[in-house]
């Protein structure tokens, strides 16, 4: 059914308005069948070629055909037609190219456009210190184990020696998950207030000996400030044999510590407690900015606040109140011992990195954040 001019008899204006339309009408469905470039060009041809093309023969057939009376109503007709087809030609030629190429499989390109720059990203400075601190452990032997983030009042609490209602609880002013009263108290959900359920969880998947460090986002109930904040991350670690001592605390620590802040820090201990582990102990470093003498230059130092240590993580020695927990899988407390620590590395990444506030770590601003890439 294509198209073809049809001789006019009749020059009226209703007679030439019907015959315009049913151009524009075949027009409309001959441009509908058009689905490539090859297509799109018979079809161009067939009505704009200038030999013999529809409307070189709508010019011929109508136009000059037309009675004297009738040429400035015809030429106006053929002109709107033809400006219309015209229009049309213009406006869709891109998009059956388009199509055409993707048939094809090729993308439509233009290789004279400048390129899309997409930057790259860079690791998180938290993210960094996280991995710098579990390489100088992987290092040592140690494994990366990982934990839930929602965890139960079992894990978070119970197996670590948190007798139920002690104040220790209120140590680490805890998210719980809403709706959870009916359930009994070891089951409730609660966001993880530290790394170290993951102990527990490791301790029951895996027979001892035992060395990991477990990295992680934790939560604790405290309102954002240049030093808080609700979510933050800590790096556990756990080593469970027979024999472990004290000692053996002390040793892989004050390596740990010249492995990452550099072979001349020095390390401290002082008593502390934690429900989880017996003896405690709070572990500092001397300040790896002033170099332990609590002055720059004339100065006091204000990263160690002039003291010349820095507080860098809990430890102490593993309770054997948490091994009974794990007793049924080897970790018998009259035949093992173990030590662990704590660390946040959030608080480390801001002296390390001197930036003064922590909440520039989570605000996403990609000004601040470029500077460590
Ligand atoms: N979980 C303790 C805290 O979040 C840190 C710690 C871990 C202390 C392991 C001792 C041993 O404060």
């Amino acid at each position: 059914m294509t198209y073809t001019v049809p001789k006019l008899k009749d020059f009226s204006a209703n007679a030439l308005r019907k015959a315009t339309d049913d151009a524009r009408f075949a027009f409309k469905d001959e441009d509908r069948e058009v689905s490539s470039e090859a297509e799109w060009k018979l079809f161009r041809d067939r009505w704009l070629a200038r030999k013999n093309g529809i409307l070189t023969q709508i010019n011929e057939m109508w136009l000059k055909a037309a009675p004297k009376e009738a040429k400035r109503e015809v030429g106006q007709r053929v002109n709107e037609l033809k400006q219309f087809i015209d229009g049309e030609f213009a406006r869709n030629h891109d998009w059956v190219v388009a199509a055409d190429k993707l048939a094809s499989g090729l993308q439509p390109v233009d290789i004279t456009l400048p390129g899309i720059q997409r930057p790259i990203g860079a690791e998180h400075p938290i993210i960094k210190t996280m991995n710098d601190m579990v390489a100088v452990f992987r290092n040592l032997g140690y494994s990366v184990e990982e934990g839930p983030v929602i965890e139960t009042d079992y894990y978070n609490f119970e197996s670590l020696n948190f007798p139920p209602n002690h104040p220790a609880r209120d140590m680490q002013d805890t998210l719980f998950i809403a709706n959870q009263e009916s359930k009994p108290l070891r089951e409730r959900l609660l966001l993880r207030t530290h790394t170290s359920p993951v102990q527990i969880r490791t301790m029951e998947k895996m027979k001892p000996p035992l060395r990991i460090v477990i990295p992680g986002k934790v939560h604790r109930n405290d309102p954002p400030d240049a030093s808080h904040s609700p979510m933050f991350h800590q790096i556990e670690g756990l080593a469970v044999d027979t024999n472990i001592t004290f000692g053996d605390l002390k040793g892989t620590l004050d390596h740990a510590m010249k492995a990452f802040f550099g072979s001349s820090v020095k390390t401290s201990f002082r008593p502390s407690f934690f429900p989880f582990t017996e003896p405690s102990a709070e572990m500092l470093v001397s300040c790896f900015i002033c170099g332990g003498s609590g002055l720059r230059g004339s100065q006091g130092c204000r990263t160690c606040k002039l003291s010349g240590w820095i507080e860098i993580l809990g430890c102490g020695m593993v309770d054997p109140n948490v091994f009974e927990f794990v007793k049924h899988n080897g970790y018998d407390p009259r035949k093992v011992s173990g030590f662990a620590f704590g660390m946040g590395p959030d608080r480390i990444a801001l002296l390390k990195y001197g930036v003064d506030d922590l909440q520039l770590f989570f605000q996403n601003d990609v000004r601040f954040l470029r500077q460590f890439a």
